[in-house]
């Protein structure tokens, strides 16, 4: 591990905590993957504590649009989704965390059918499948035409308020959780959160247990513009790392083609024009009106989300602009409402009609395909410590997630998750948790910055950790950050310090990871460094705080043979795959 010279506290300034409560597993963050870990431990643990930190359905989850993807149909493969999931990897993935994926994928989707959630059907009843880009067969379900997150976020929630009255489970809401409790052995023994609106000045308390699920979503709002809410501020990511986990693959960010451009200087999160618009045979055209994606790769619209978007970038900059334009019009009024209501009534809402205009679009950042590393049964590197979902980075999407993989991961991987505890509490492997004070040394020593900053650190980061990178606009960042770290003031925290903070610390593990990889792939895009090179970079990005409090980084390498049949051993990355393209 070499040391970076960043220094990162153990935990943020907060007040002592002036309550306390006690769980057998703590699940924190309410989207699918924390939801369907509470549910399927409820009745096999005697106690399940679920905190989210706004109310249940205000996560990412309910945000997707798209939909689900499973190998649900006899014209698809395992095989086939593996190969576009690895193609969309570019060589990065964890080739049995992708198996996992699929071959557990098609049991799980129909176990959430089982439990309410409702997908679209055709006219003879079967479960209507969509494609999006990357992907070489129809397999996404989706649900309300465009609401796919929000009925599956429904249903859960559903679930979860048919036990709500059950003792072995409880909720709640409006409780950030702000830093992990250590046991003293290197381990994970519960959380100190902070209830808003409950107790007293601040509302701090600590919940003990001998498990933390950390399912927070994603990063999103560490950027000027994304896809994502405002909850999505990277909070479980910078509790793991301030405790010592590790992260891997932070620098593969995925920036979604298609977002609704909204102006210049327009911020926070913006609506997204889903990928299965242009499954369903919408294109983009630049402002002279030319379809710049046919010929850039087999796929054309459709090519893999990283691909496009560096498409984009590319026109934008070739033509002077700020944005380019989906045409969606030959698809139709009736369809278009019919099969994306949502996105309809949005872009009318705001002033664009997709049925008789052309929409003007922009790369935004939609997810971290990296994050706290775990194994296939989502236990992190420190004990007791699990994580899922965005939060975790399972090996699942590699330096790009292919489409609608993510829900289907959270919901996988929170089965393995829960079924991984069941088993551990059960015999005892996990020990009662014994939290020990944190040291106040110099390296132990909280910190935190001001609410305020948060602009500071989205403009820091899109300027030079964003959708283009190079060496010297990752180094102004990075110096950008460390002033800003340094303007502590040493005053009291509160929910926006904190989140804030939380966006700083994974801001700077990020900046780290993306200055070391010299080189394009996936969600990485190197201005300096344009192609991919697998001599030197065939390996993930490991990065962790250490007991002195510097992040340190390491390389974990992954075999050449994750290239071999899959396009990427060769010079074009989808040439087999797309011979085989009906
Ligand atoms: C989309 O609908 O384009 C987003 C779906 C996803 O991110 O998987």
């Amino acid at each position: 591990m070499s040391p970076s010279g960043i220094i990162i506290p153990r935990r943020l300034r907060a007040a002592a905590p002036g309550w306390t409560a006690t769980a057998d597993v703590i699940v924190v963050g309410s989207g699918i993957a924390g939801l369907t870990t509470a549910l399927r431990l409820r009745r096999r643990v005697a106690r399940v504590l679920l905190v989210t930190k706004t109310v249940l359905d205000e996560g990412s989850t309910a945000w997707a649009q798209g939909g689900i993807a499973a190998v649900m149909s006899p014209d698809d493969s395992p095989e086939e989704h593996i190969h576009d999931t690895l193609v969309a990897g570019v060589g990065l993935c964890n080739v049995e965390a992708v198996r996992t994926l699929v071959n557990e994928g098609t049991d799980a989707v129909w176990d959430l059918i089982a439990i309410g959630a409702d997908f679209d059907r055709g006219e003879t009843g079967k479960i209507s499948l969509t494609r999006e880009g990357g992907h070489h067969r129809d397999r996404i379900l989706h649900a309300g035409g465009d609401a796919t997150g929000r009925e599956i976020s429904r249903a859960l929630i559903a679930a979860l308020n048919r036990v709500r009255d059950d003792p072995g489970i409880e909720v709640i809401e409006h409780a950030l959780v702000i830093d992990l409790l250590s046991n003293g052995d290197g381990g994970v023994c519960g959380v100190t959160l902070h209830v808003i609106g409950e107790g007293q000045v601040d509302g701090v308390g600590a919940a003990h247990a001998p498990a933390v699920v950390l399912a927070t979503g994603g990063l999103g709002q560490i950027y000027a513009s994304t896809t994502n809410p405002a909850v999505a501020t990277g909070d479980g990511m910078a509790a793991a790392l301030r405790a010592g986990a590790e992260l891997a693959d932070l620098e593969f960010v995925q920036f979604h083609p298609t977002v609704l451009y909204l102006g210049e200087g327009s911020s926070g999160q913006q609506p997204l024009i889903s990928e299965a618009v242009r499954g369903e045979g919408a294109f983009l055209v630049d402002a002279e009106g030319v379809r710049f994606m046919q010929g850039q790769h087999p796929l054309a619209d459709l090519a893999p989300r990283d691909i496009v978007a560096r498409a984009i970038i590319a026109r934008m900059r070739e033509t002077g602009t700020d944005h380019v334009y989906l045409d969606c019009r030959h698809l139709g009024a009736d369809f278009l409402e019919q099969r994306f209501p949502s996105i309809v009534e949005r872009c009318r809402e705001l002033g664009f009609d997709p049925a008789t205009e052309l929409l003007p679009v922009a790369p935004a950042q939609h997810y971290a395909s990296g994050g706290v590393r775990t194994d296939l049964r989502g236990r992190t590197s420190l004990e007791g410590l699990y994580a899922c979902g965005e939060t975790s980075c399972t090996g699942v999407h590699g330096a790009n997630r292919l489409a609608s993989n993510s829900l289907l991961e959270g919901l996988v991987f929170a089965r393995r998750i829960a079924d991984d505890l069941t088993r551990r509490l059960a015999a005892g492997e996990l020990p009662d948790p014994s939290p020990v004070e944190v040291q106040s040394d110099a390296t132990e020593h909280p910190a935190l910055i001001r609410g305020k900053r948060r602009v500071a650190v989205q403009r820091a980061m899109t300027a030079g950790a964003g959708s283009v990178r190079s060496a010297a606009s990752l180094a102004a960042t990075a110096a950008r950050l460390g002033e800003l770290a340094a303007a502590d003031d040493g005053k009291k925290g509160g929910p926006k310090s904190w989140e804030t903070t939380n966006l700083l610390h994974v801001g700077q593990a990020l900046t780290l990871a993306a200055a070391l990889r010299e080189e394009t792939r996936g969600g990485h895009v190197r201005e300096d460094f344009p192609d991919r090179d697998d001599e030197n970079f065939l390996h993930h990005t490991v990065i962790r705080r250490a007991a002195d409090g510097q992040l340190t980084v390491a390389t974990d390498p992954v075999p050449p043979e994750n290239l071999i049949g899959l396009g990427l051993d060769g010079s074009h990355r989808t040439e087999e795959h797309h011979e085989r393209l009906p």
